[in-house]
């Protein structure tokens, strides 16, 4: 069985006000949950958020990271600083990521190996873009960037690992992938890990993102390869933060 996620990205967004008032009405909306719950606040939050999770459910994790260990890497942050900020997650290859800062494939599986072998639990984001959906490339687009990790770093590293399937188009747009949209793709990703390892593609935690709400939420997760979402726009909302952790739950 596996225990569903609900993992809030909330992206380049809040100060601290914002930030106080969204943790105070998660925890104490929050106490006890049978599923995971993380939130993933911008990396100059952590800490903040961090001490404010107490002794909540509520994991964190960070939207990015370096692959490099320490030194000479002006802007970047480390593992061991995610570490040292009691950060359990951390999402990459996130489709913001690839498209405006142009990291590849090969920087993705390189910050994925740092990630499993620091003992944080990568988040990696796949997902098409709207053309390569009309061109019917989904399949293979996805394929291609779960493979481009799995043939580097090994299926081994995968044990711990989260895959989240956002497709492009459906990210901040308010479009939502339908259930049998999602399901497919979902039940594909899983089919592709089994290539490599069956018990793994068992195990594997597989999310669906993309204009994740309080009104799809249940629908989407009542697919039986969908196994939580990653929400950007609606974890920045308290009750439908909650409703969605509610869904996944029910
Ligand atoms: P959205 O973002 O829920 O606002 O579409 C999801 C994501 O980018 O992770």
């Amino acid at each position: 069985m596996r225990t569903p996620l609900i993992a809030g990205n909330w992206k380049m967004n809040g100060d601290s006000g914002f930030i106080d008032e969204l943790m105070n009405g998660l925890v104490s909306g929050i106490k006890s949950s049978a599923i995971d719950v993380l939130v993933c606040p911008p990396a100059v939050y952590l800490s903040r958020v961090k001490a404010l999770t107490g002794s909540s459910c509520i994991a964190v994790g960070a939207q990015t990271v370096s692959e490099y260990a320490n030194g000479a890497f002006t802007g970047e942050i480390s593992l061991a600083m995610l570490q040292d900020l009691g950060c359990t997650y951390v999402i990459l290859g996130h489709s913001e990521r690839r498209s405006i800062y142009g990291e590849t494939d090969s920087a993705i599986a390189k910050k994925f190996i740092a990630a499993v072998d620091a003992g944080i639990k990568p988040i990696l984001c796949v997902g098409e873009t709207l053309e390569e959906r009309e061109k019917g490339e989904t399949l293979n687009v996805v394929a291609r960037q779960l493979n481009a990790v799995v043939d580097v770093a090994g299926i081994e590293r995968f044990a711990d690992a989260v895959i989240a399937y956002e497709p492009v188009w459906a990210i901040g747009t308010g479009k939502t992938a339908t259930p049998e949209q999602a399901q497919e793709v979902h039940a594909a990703i899983r089919a592709e890990v089994a290539k490599a390892d069956a018990d793994m593609a068992a195990k594997i935690r597989i999310l669906y993102g993309g204009s994740v709400n309080a009104a799809n939420a249940a629908e989407l997760f009542a697919n039986s390869d969908v196994d939580g979402g990653l929400v950007g726009g609606a974890s920045l909302k308290v009750n439908d933060f909650i409703a969605i952790c509610q869904a996944a739950n029910a």
